[in-house]
């Protein structure tokens, strides 16, 4: 293992700079050099390239967003980009790639490798929709930016005794809403994975009230639901004053949260022990405290699931 090319992909989240930094200055430690491809898989059938050296990532690991800038790339999504990918990998002489991303990028990590690649994948998404891993790099720092947005949208519902939708994130995963649901003292936690009824809703906001409740927060995540019919329709239904909030692209950049920055570095780091070891195709990923592995073409296959029992919670808190 002399050189290794590494990208981050898909969305940007906090903490893929943390994860660039821990596997430049580790690879270097190991006498690996890495070249950091420009704008994803985009950047990488364009040779777009610097290499990268322990100072060239000094003063990013407190940074959201990424350094080595990021894309979405139909071309590479095609047989042709990817093979192009690979010929351009072999004439750079990169012995490896790491690809930190969301599932997207991982199932064009595991493309590369279906074509003799060796690719290491890392999962950097605001998201958390990856089963085989407890949490994606992004995740703990969206869901504290959410957590902030609805403090202060709660000093407003109390005021005026309205009723807050809150859209967040997740594209078909709830676990956005959920966690940010609980760990605001939500009212209602709407998800893609679990139905609802719009007429049991406007019931329990309208009892919620009735009891004396001055504020009502709904988390609503993307998938669920059109944020504005629904909003309305429940505005319709309970006659009660509802405002629609979408916090959107807000909660994917700011500094990374310490978990996030310990998390990524955890994970860059194992990923070069892996390769030192010669592990190749496997996504990162953590289990209870454990930094673990997965082969890639599992990674993508395995959905992330609700965890019922945290729902649960947040329904059971929510009096
Ligand atoms: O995957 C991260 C994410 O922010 C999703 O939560 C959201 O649905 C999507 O990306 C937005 O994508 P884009 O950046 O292409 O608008």
């Amino acid at each position: 293992m002399k050189t290794i090319g590494v990208l981050t992909s898909g969305g940007d989240a906090p903490g893929m700079n943390a994860a660039i930094r821990a596997v430049v200055r580790s690879a270097n430690y190991h006498g690996i050099e890495v070249y950091g491809i420009k704008r994803g898989f985009r950047g990488l059938l364009e040779k777009n390239y610097e290499v990268l050296d322990s100072r060239s990532v000094s003063d990013i690991l407190q940074k959201g967003g990424t350094f080595l800038k990021t894309a979405r790339c139909p071309e590479f999504n095609t047989p042709e980009g990817v093979i192009k990918a690979r010929d351009i990998i072999n004439d750079l002489g990169l012995d490896a790639l790491v690809v930190i991303g969301g599932d997207g990028s991982i199932r064009g990590g595991a493309e590369l490798a279906k074509q003799g690649i060796k690719v290491i994948a890392l999962p950097g998404s605001i998201d958390n929709d990856m089963g085989y891993t407890d949490y994606t790099i992004g995740f703990d720092t969206a869901i504290t930016t959410v957590m902030h947005a609805v403090s202060n949208l709660r000093d407003t519902s109390s005021s005026h005794g309205r009723v807050f939708v809150v859209q967040v994130m997740g594209r078909e995963c709830g676990d956005i809403a959920l966690h940010a649901g609980i760990i605001c003292g939500a009212e209602e936690v709407i998800v893609p994975e679990v139905p609802f009824d719009l007429k049991e809703l406007s019931a329990n906001m309208k009892r919620s009230m009735a009891r004396g409740k001055d504020h009502y927060i709904i988390l609503l995540a993307e998938g669920a639901a059109d944020p504005f019919e629904f909003t309305e329709e429940l505005k319709e239904l309970s006659g009660l004053n509802t405002r629609l909030n979408i916090i959107g692209y807000l909660q994917r950049g700011g500094s990374p949260s310490s978990f996030d920055r310990m998390l990524a570095t955890r994970m860059g780091v194992y990923a070069i022990d892996l390769l030192m070891e010669g592990v190749e195709n496997v996504a990162v990923g953590i289990k209870g405290n454990d930094i673990v592995h997965e082969e890639l073409y599992k990674a993508v296959e395995v959905r992330d699931s609700l965890d019922r029992d945290l729902y649960e919670i947040a329904k059971i808190l929510a009096v």
